[in-house]
């Protein structure tokens, strides 16, 4: 992409993604052209960080006005902020960093949450084609979540907001419990899930890595341990945008939701919090759907 560099000066506002690795991301694509169509002075760049904290320390004059947060930082960023919106403390975890104009405060929010969830629930509504449903079409579900880092939490908190029964499964099992003690659900490793038959509808989300690129061979529940018993399936995962996890549960007849939903979702709410204006769904779609 060619972007007209034109417009950058003095007073051009600086974001960027602060991760490791950044690489894969479309964020400076998406932000990229969103600032060009609304004319808007930014500038978004990914960052290759070492340590989160003394990035935000060096990178601390009013220029740098925001940050989007990926793997592995979500943890910590909520750390290195000087005020934390209430639903990302209760996560644990923030994927957004504003800097306040008045003070140059740095405030931390979590977007991961409405993205994936709202992913989710359309996907479900979708399956049983449900017009004019009131409430959400998860409550009373059992909604596995694999992962208790950032995303995992944001995942179980969620879908704990929205009335599901909560199960975490991961490789580390004390971790999965601190997570369901915290949301109130169960635990389980991520072994004994292959084995995990309960009675009613089961939605699984996986938030970890397992199937990014380069491997994309992976996955956390191959088809041939219980997929078929799930009536959805999302991945966090969206390098590549069907993973092996998705390919698989589709072929076992569950609805997907890939990681690209969830991107675009939390995308929108990163925008309107970084420029101030409405976030132009649109172009972010007609961008990702290139993907
Ligand atoms: P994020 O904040 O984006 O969720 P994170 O905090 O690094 O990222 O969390 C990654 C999660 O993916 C963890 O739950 C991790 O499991 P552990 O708690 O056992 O470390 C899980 N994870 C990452 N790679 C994994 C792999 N190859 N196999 C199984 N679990 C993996």
């Amino acid at each position: 992409d060619v972007y007209d560099l034109r417009r950058i000066g003095s007073d051009t506002k600086i974001f960027g993604l602060i991760g490791k690795p950044v690489g894969h991301s479309k964020g400076p694509v998406l932000y990229n052209r969103a600032f060009e169509s609304d004319g808007f002075n930014g500038v978004y760049v990914p960052f290759l960080v070492d340590d989160i904290a003394k990035f935000l320390k060096t990178y601390s004059s009013p220029d740098f006005a925001g940050f989007s947060c990926t793997i592995p930082y979500k943890e910590e960023a909520l750390k290195c902020c000087d005020d934390v919106d209430p639903i990302a403390k209760s996560i644990g975890a923030v994927n957004l960093i504003v800097r306040r104009p008045s003070d140059g405060k740095l405030i931390g929010y979590n977007t991961d949450y409405v993205g994936a969830i709202s992913a989710i629930e359309d996907g479900l509504r979708g399956l049983r084609n449900i017009k004019g449903e009131t409430g959400s079409p998860l409550a009373g579900k059992l909604f596995v979540v694999i992962g208790a880092g950032g995303a995992g939490k944001a995942l179980a908190y969620g879908a704990k907001e929205k009335g599901a029964r909560v199960v975490i499964a991961n490789r580390t099992y004390e971790k999965a419990r601190e997570l369901a003690d915290l949301v109130g659900g169960d635990a389980l490793s991520l072994s004994e899930l292959e084995n995990f038959h309960p009675e009613g509808e089961m939605i699984l989300a996986n938030t970890t890595s397992i199937g990014m690129h380069p491997k994309i061979d992976e996955t956390p529940l191959p088809k041939h341990a219980c997929l078929s018993t799930y009536s959805l399936v999302f991945d966090a995962v969206y390098t590549p945008k069907i993973t092996r996890l998705l390919r698989e549960a589709q072929e076992v007849g569950a609805v997907t939701v890939g990681g690209l939903e969830m991107f675009v979702g939390q995308a929108y709410e990163q925008y309107e919090r970084f420029t101030g204006l409405p976030a132009p769904k649109e172009l972010f779609r007609e961008i990702m759907s290139d993907y």
